[in-house]
């Protein structure tokens, strides 16, 4: 968690950073700082809060001219949100300044030992303990910085993207990563340096990724040095062109991000499958698994592994693969997996799912599945991502940037490429006939379409949301296909609006929950035509004869709910396994309006970060 930026070139850094700053704010937004280099001088700013109150703060406090600078936002981990443990971090002589996205795990006896060498500490963090490590072996071996980095970084545990700079050798940055994202913007004579690189996406399109174990010394005169930290060895940067461009993640015209990528969703869809799915040909082609086919085939089971809503993508696939392909699935989330000493063998094809790519547990998990010579396979959306770069194998989503915190189009483009796996599998197997796999292709091929049908609802979604924003308490309810959109549609709520959600299977309800049910609960209900239609009906009519309020999310057309529910909100028709791509879509746009109707900041809701990459 938290947004690292700097620069280093000709222009004034202030602004670059600033904006940059801005474009990380979805990685952590509980304070904000910047350090310039000017007139011999490092001109620091910080504050708790949002970029913005940085902003106001800055423009009192200093003088925002410079050519060098770092900056960042933070998601707190060590120490409360304050202006005191807001980076970025002096070291006790005041020459060194430093930024850091990550957890020193050893910061503690690290600490003890600088105590007992004289250094003080203003703050709460782990970071300061580290920038005064660096300043410590700097004086001690009497090294360069860079060295001074490296040395430092060998005695530390844990994860870091850092940015350094020296006052008194204003004319280079130092930079590191190990689990946390780097990435270095090659300008003409200048370079940006990012946790991703939205930030300097109108400067360039050419970037290095640092990897993991590797820092780098970006000097304005001498250009890039990058090392290996452990062994010293030079590393031949990879520069890459970036396909991103800056209209991707801009508002362009919504009033939240979140609303965008709601309304992304076809086109989302669309690039999901595109070059994958012929479906007149009755093809699909995905690399990943074309070149592993026969090891993923003679898997004996496959483990998703995942974390939040890439999580409940996971299990829909499990209703997928088993009912598609015959294959058995395990859904774990990560967080526990690499915890509980897991049964995995080389039989096993583990999927990891994760939209940024960098969630710490989902990442666990899979160097753990590695390391027990399971096969893994990475559905990601964030290209050249830790996780992309750290499975065997996979494929993206490519649904593009997605800002807002609550991740919208990336569940339903991962339960797309999900389903192309699994059908691909189960023509390979035989467990689907010929007609059922066209019939599978073609309705997919509907689906933009259809999802674009169900927005077309969002005036009367907005009229529902305006009756039940006010409730404390929701339920959530589906079975099969739609359980796991029930668990979505709740975790939507919850997480931008703050009210309190649950969702179960719609079974289950009678196992416990049903006693929570008044007059004062509105209860979602998933009954779609297809799929235990009948049931979830009996369902309803438990719920009704308890006096809760129904919402159901059917088929359009339906009579039977509409008879009953309190309100209905209708979704085109489509098969069964597909469904959880259109049954998302309205309760997304619930949550979308109640949190708006409510105040909330709804792309960047309080205590969460887009990429957790901390466990
Ligand atoms: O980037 P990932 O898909 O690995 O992230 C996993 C979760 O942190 C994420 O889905 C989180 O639950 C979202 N805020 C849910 O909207």
């Amino acid at each position: 968690m938290c947004g690292i930026v700097g620069y280093i070139g000709k222009r004034e850094a202030y602004p670059i950073i600033l904006e940059g700053l801005k474009r990380l704010e979805y990685r952590g937004y509980d304070s904000a700082g910047i350090a310039l280099y000017d007139d011999s001088e490092i001109k620091l700013s910080k504050t708790k809060g949002k970029v913005a109150d940085l902003e106001a703060k800055a423009a009192t406090e200093i003088s925002t001219n410079g050519t060098l600078g770092i900056g960042h936002t933070r998601w707190a981990t060590h120490g409360i949100p304050n202006d005191i443990n807001s980076h970025p971090h002096y070291s006790n002589s005041g020459n060194l300044v430093i930024i850091h996205n990550g957890i020193i795990e050893n910061y503690e006896s690290l600490k003890k030992e600088l105590l007992k060498r004289g250094y003080t500490f203003k703050s709460d963090t782990d970071t300061e303990v580290l920038i005064n490590l660096i300043e410590d072996v700097k004086i001690n071996e009497n090294v360069k910085l860079g060295k001074a980095v490296q040395i430092a970084l060998n005695q530390v545990v844990g994860a870091y993207a850092i940015a350094v700079f020296d006052k008194k050798k204003p004319n280079e940055i130092v930079v590191a990563k190990l689990g946390s994202p780097l990435a270095i913007g090659i300008g003409d004579e200048e370079y940006f340096i990012a946790s991703d690189a939205s930030p300097f996406l109108e400067y360039t399109k050419k970037a290095i990724y640092l990897e993991d174990e590797e820092m780098a010394v970006i000097s304005r005169k001498k250009g890039i040095k990058i090392r290996k930290i452990k062994n010293d060895a030079l590393v031949d940067p990879y520069i890459q062109e970036l396909q991103i461009n800056l209209e991707q993640i801009e508002k362009g015209g919504y009033e939240h991000f979140m609303l965008k990528e709601i309304h992304e969703q076809p086109n989302a869809i669309k690039d999901t499958y595109r070059g994958r799915l012929r479906a007149k040909e009755g093809i699909i082609k995905m690399s990943g698994i074309d070149d592993n086919l026969e090891r993923i085939l003679n898997a004996n089971r496959i483990i998703v592994v995942a974390c939040g809503t890439s999580w409940h993508a996971g299990l829909v696939s499990e209703y997928i693969f088993e009912n598609l392909a015959r294959i058995p699935v395990e859904v774990e989330y990560a967080s526990e997996f690499r915890y509980r000493n897991p049964v995995i063998t080389e039989k096993d094809v583990v999927i990891a799912i994760s939209q940024s790519g960098e969630t710490a547990d989902t990442l666990a998990a899979i160097k753990l599945a590695k390391s027990k010579g399971a096969f893994v396979f990475g559905v990601c959306n964030v290209v050249g991502s830790t996780i992309s770069r750290e499975t065997h194998a996979g494929a993206y989503t490519h649904a593009g940037p997605e800002i807002g915190v609550a991740s919208t189009k990336a569940f339903t483009t991962q339960i797309t490429v999900l389903t192309l796996i699994a059908l691909k599998l189960a023509k390979e197997k035989g467990t689907i006939s010929n007609s059922q796999f066209h019939m599978q292709l073609q309705e997919l091929e509907l689906i933009p379409d259809k999802v674009k049908k169900a927005l077309k609802y969002d005036e009367h979604i907005k009229m529902v949301a305006s009756i039940y924003k006010d409730a404390k308490n929701c339920l959530y309810l589906g079975r099969g296909y739609n359980f796991p959109v029930a668990l979505e549609g709740a975790l939507k709520l919850k997480e931008i609006s703050y009210i309190h959600a649950e969702g179960y299977p719609a079974a289950e309800m009678k196992h416990g929950p049903i006693a929570l049910i008044d007059e004062q609960m509105p209860v979602f209900v998933i009954a779609t035509k297809k799929g235990h239609y009948e049931k979830v009906v009996s369902n309803i009519q438990e719920i009704k004869s308890r006096s809760g309020k129904i919402i159901g999310i059917v088929t359009e057309g339906d009579q039977d709910v509409k008879y009953i529910a309190d309100h209905v909100i209708e979704i085109p028709e489509t098969l069964e396994s597909l469904t959880p791509l259109l049954t998302t879509i309205p309760l997304q746009l619930l949550s979308y309006h109640i949190a708006v109707m409510l105040g909330r900041n709804v792309d960047q809701p309080r205590n969460l970060a887009k990429s957790v990459t901390v466990e």
